[in-house]
């Protein structure tokens, strides 16, 4: 036998029992008469305890051979600890071994398998394996559990049914690049793995099976980032006979579920803001609610004064940061210097501070007398001690950079806090994006998303002006989840492709089969996929979600542990009827 207990099991109540345990050994001290080990599992930590006179002399130097993460096994009684460990669940006991036994050696791991660990990025993914015994991933991997058994509970108690989809499909134009894979059996053709299930989630409406989801994997070729893997997992749904306000209701009363089942917090109901308030009051379509600082425009009250920076531009527009009129010469340059980076692009900060005394500074004063400056202030509601910045410039640029410095403000005064959630919806986004390059319309969301039906008119008149049903679910500022109501008429849907710059061949010979399905009577339906990593990582507490996935890729899409993607072998190549070209990368 292994073990009659794990690691973290042993209490009080067990004293004087004879067990075995059996894990690694996270450490050990030696103090000549008397040796501790630390062996761990994945339940916890139990202190092994060896003492001259109690202990043997062949058990010390068997103790003395281990090294850290060797597998053992020992054998002993349960004692009461002299010094107990409040912090340790196992903190008021100790083992004292009767005998002990190598399962198996260990190289010294690169790096040490504490809590905070001294590895790199790079190193730990190398040895993910390790990594993986550390106590945070540890917890990040039973949070994922949770979140997806608890996912299951709710949507088959809402009548969802799991349905499985395949992976190796067409193409699913979801925006980013695709995944392809040869197929030997079918010379020169490819299968896409998919960017998401969504044409096989409608055919399942259309196939009658009204309530769907799955927790599946999706893959994307697009740049990465910490909140971007190239294989993610979404909690992909869709339902039919729905409105709108049936799907956010759905989906709204998950994300509470898993609050409150998860976390113990009732998140109460979702702010709902359509997309074009979010950009004009927070400049993003996904705005952090945990804090206020929505903006105030001031073109009115700002042009037309000879400030010709203001004068000049399609917008002026600030925040009020409030407590802040204190703010240093050199912090205010800080700030310059921030919405300056071009990563930011702005082209300078105006600010105005409203003093303690009730006397108003800015850095424009040479241009606006005291009144002006106080009707300024009377906009934005300031009070003595708050603080004003400004941007102009063309509209939606602006709003873009104030956005950033709204954020950055948020985290300078710890507005940002990881504990607290404001879950939302953003609605009635754009049905299209006009692209300049390729001088053609992109659907925003993706080509089966419908219009609302009072902009349908607009498709022939002004495209660009369209909005879809369609959602995004965001909280704290991260986009967790989208989705839309879907066309289910043929005719709306040939439309849309035709003004996606589709020909109808092309279009037949793309999505030919979901329009075939769409003749044999679609129901009205609609969904939603949440992105399931970035849902874990915020229960976490993480901005990345690299470390909610047990085998994550790094920035550039590789897998350092098994050293993915690699070379095939000529023959493989030669059976996929495929050969290769030099690439500017190439490593040989
Ligand atoms: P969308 O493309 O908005 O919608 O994706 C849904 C959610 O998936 C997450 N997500 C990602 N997470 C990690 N890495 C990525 N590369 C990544 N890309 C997306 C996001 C996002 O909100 N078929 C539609 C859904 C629908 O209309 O029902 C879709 O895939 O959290």
């Amino acid at each position: 036998m292994f073990r009659t207990h794990t690691c973290g099991a042993l209490r009080l109540s067990d004293i004087s029992k004879e067990v075995i345990l059996s894990g690694w050994v996270q450490r050990i001290r030696d103090k000549g008469s008397l040796l501790w080990i630390d062996l761990r599992d994945r339940y916890g930590i139990t202190q092994i305890f060896l003492e001259e006179g109690v202990s043997s002399p062949e058990l010390f130097n068997e103790a003395r051979e281990l090294g850290r993460e060797y597998v053992i096994r020992v054998k002993g009684t349960v004692v009461e600890r002299e010094s107990k460990n409040p912090n340790l669940p196992t903190g008021d006991i100790e083992l004292r071994p009767a005998s002990l036994e190598v399962l198996n050696g260990s190289k010294t791991p690169p790096f040490t398998i504490e809590d905070k660990s001294d590895g790199g990025d790079e190193l730990r993914m190398k040895y993910r394996y390790l990594d993986l015994r550390r106590n945070p991933l540890k917890e990040n991997l039973k949070l994922r559990h949770k979140l997806a058994l608890e996912t299951r509970s709710y949507l088959d108690s809402q009548g969802f049914l799991e349905i499985e989809t395949p992976y190796l499909i067409k193409s699913t134009p979801e925006g980013a690049r695709d995944f392809v894979v040869p197929s030997r059996m079918n010379p020169n053709e490819f299968y896409a793995l998919p960017q998401s299930p969504q044409t096989f989630k409608q055919i399942l409406m259309v196939a009658g099976y009204d309530r769907y989801f799955q927790v599946v994997r999706c893959f994307r070729d697009e740049d990465l980032r910490a909140d971007r893997q190239p294989e993610f997992t979404q909690i992909d749904c869709e339902m039919a006979f729905v409105t709108q306000e049936e799907v956010l209701n759905t989906f709204e009363g998950m994300a509470r579920h898993l609050f409150s089942k998860v976390k113990g917090i009732d998140i109460g109901d979702f702010e709902r803001m359509d997309y074009a308030s979010a950009m004009k009051l927070y400049g993003s379509d996904k705005p952090d609610l945990r804090f206020g600082m929505a903006f105030e425009e001031l073109n009115d009250l700002a042009k037309n004064h000879g400030f010709k920076v203001f004068d000049d531009a399609e917008l002026v527009v600030g925040i009020k940061a409030e407590g802040c009129a204190e703010y240093t010469r050199k912090q205010l340059d800080a700030l310059t210097d921030f919405v300056k980076r071009p990563q930011v692009g702005a082209k300078g900060l105006v600010y105005v501070k409203i003093n303690a005394d009730g006397s108003i500074k800015s850095s424009v004063d040479k241009f606006y007398s005291a009144e002006v400056l106080q009707s300024w202030a009377d906009r934005f509601d300031a009070k003595a001690g708050d603080l004003l910045l400004m941007l102009s410039g063309d509209a939606n640029p602006t709003r873009k950079q104030l956005n950033e410095l709204r954020l950055e403000m948020g985290n300078q005064l710890g507005l940002r806090k990881a504990d607290v959630f404001k879950p939302m919806w953003v609605t009635d986004f754009p049905l299209l994006e006009w692209d300049e390059d390729s001088k053609r319309y992109y659907a925003m969301h993706h080509p089966f998303t419908s219009p609302k039906p009072e902009d349908i008119a607009l498709l022939e008149a002004d495209p660009g002006k369209a909005r879809a049903n369609a959602y995004d679910m965001v909280i704290n500022g991260v986009e967790i989840g989208g989705g839309s109501v879907r066309i289910h008429d043929r005719d709306l849907q040939r439309k849309m492709f035709s003004i996606l710059g589709f020909t109808d061949e092309e279009a037949q010979n793309q999505f030919g089969f979901l329009m075939n399905a769409f003749e044999y009577g679609a129901p009205p339906h609609g969904g939603i996929a949440l992105g399931f990593d970035r849902l874990t990582a915020m229960f976490a507490g993480l901005d990345s979600i690299r470390d909610v996935i047990a085998f994550p890729k790094n920035n550039s899409g590789r897998d350092l542990m098994i050293d993915a993607p690699s070379r095939i072998a000529d023959a493989q190549l030669e059976e996929l009827y495929l050969s290769l070209k030099p690439a500017k990368a190439d490593k040989s």
